[in-house]
């Protein structure tokens, strides 16, 4: 973790991956803290793509009534991308346009607000301006839903996209529950989350004792045994008289391969477009158990749900970016802001510098301690760390027509 000191410049901030209800409160409070220090923020237009493209926009044209709106508007207010630039020398064209742009307004700072793969391209953003001698300091900004950011105790994003499942698991609970008699007798709630199960693990907050839906959690971190489910949810009908399913997009079969990927697509990080697994359950149960199925897939608005956002997750995303601006004028070159977690109850935490090199490209999965033995549900474990993380509501004001009062940029 290297250390200098800039005597002035611009901060430049921009927005990466897959977009969450808080990662625009990110953005305010760099704003906000770069404001205190007098320090002028550039935002890219569409992450990484921005800076390419030099298409960058002033925040100063952005009132205070504006920079407070972002705390509690959904989305990428500066637009975000999926754009992984390859190593130094593959993609050096790519990596001398983005040093022309921060040359030609003098950037000394960079924030880059995304997750394992943003972290990656802002530890090599980092090597090439030592390369070129240019003053430049990056700090990557943790941000996604996935929560599988390495070294951070949390990643802002989550908390409020494990809020929203587990809440909507709870209500949807109690609807099937109401119908099973002669109607619904399994309803299966697919979750994103990418290759690792913390949003699937949220859902089990929704249950509190023994035979509390969710009744079936299928985590990416546990193989799909399709006969052993079969039987399970048909376990929980007979006995139970209704079965409520929980499953990560990304679950696998003892093979490794997803059970369903939506249509086989790769995205410019190059992960496999996920999605559609509810339906291809839905339908296994449906053939193999004749039981009437309902199966939801909330996709976008389990991250973009701000209505339902934690207060403890809106905390840790303005947290993480007042620090970034702070680690950036301390000249922390190549850190992150984490979470660090002091104690489960009463929940303290703090934020403290990471170094890029530990997070960039790694992923953290769910321990196995955190899953049940019988591999379908959460332990107790998994509870005590997760429960502070979905605690307090952080609602949005609502205007006289009955809808959040959301912030659109006009960015032209
Ligand atoms: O990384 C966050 C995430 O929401 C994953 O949970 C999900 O699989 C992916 O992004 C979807 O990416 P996109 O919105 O680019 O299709």
């Amino acid at each position: 973790m290297s250390t200098r000191k800039h005597p002035h410049g611009k901060l430049l901030y921009a927005q990466s991956g897959g977009v969450t209800a808080v990662i625009n409160a990110t953005a305010s409070a760099v704003i906000s803290e770069a404001r205190a220090h007098h320090l002028d923020v550039l935002a890219a237009r569409n992450g990484i793509l921005g800076v390419l493209n030099d298409d960058l926009i002033d925040t100063a044209a952005l009132s205070s009534a504006d920079v407070r709106a972002l705390l509690h508007t959904p989305g990428g207010a500066f637009g975000s991308c999926r754009l992984k630039l390859k190593s130094l020398t593959e993609d050096r064209d790519k990596y001398l346009q983005l040093l022309e742009t921060f040359k030609k307004h003098d950037v000394r700072y960079f924030l880059y607000n995304g997750g394992n793969d943003s972290a990656d391209t802002a530890l090599k953003v980092s090597a090439l301006a030592a390369e070129f001698d240019y003053p430049l300091v990056c700090i990557g900004v943790p941000k996604t839903i996935d929560n599988d950011l390495a070294v951070t105790d949390s990643c802002p994003g989550f908390g409020s996209a494990a809020k929203y499942t587990a809440v909507s698991v709870l209500e949807c609970a109690l609807d099937v529950a109401a119908m099973a008699e002669t109607s619904t007798r399994v309803f299966v709630y697919e979750v994103m989350g990418r290759h690792a199960g913390w949003l699937a693990a949220a859902a089990g907050l929704a249950g509190s004792k023994e035979g509390d839906a969710p009744h079936l959690i299928l985590f990416p971190e546990v193989a799909y045994d399709e006969a052993a489910f079969l039987a399970r949810v048909d376990a929980f009908v007979q006995a139970n008289g209704y079965c409520v399913v929980v499953a990560s997009e990304g679950i696998r079969t003892a093979e490794g391969s997803f059970v369903a990927d939506a249509g086989g697509g790769m995205d410019a990080f190059g992960h496999t477009q996920l999605g559609g697994v509810a339906p291809y359950l839905a339908g296994r149960v449906q053939a193999a158990l004749k039981h009437k199925v309902h199966w939801a897939m909330p996709d976008y608005m389990q991250r973009s749900g701000r209505h339902l956002a934690s207060e403890t997750d809106l905390a840790h995303a303005r947290a993480v970016g007042r620090k970034a601006v702070r680690y950036a004028l301390k000249g922390l070159n190549s850190t992150m802001p984490v979470i660090h977690r002091v104690r489960d109850v009463p929940y303290r935490w703090t934020v403290r510098p990471a170094p890029l090199a530990e997070i960039a490209n790694a992923e953290k999965k769910m321990p196995a301690d955190f899953i049940r033995e019988d591999g379908y549900g959460i332990t107790e474990a998994a509870r005590k760390y997760l429960q502070p993380l979905i605690r307090g509501e952080a609602y949005p004001p609502y205007g006289r027509h009955g809808l959040p009062k959301y912030l659109k940029l006009n960015l032209d």
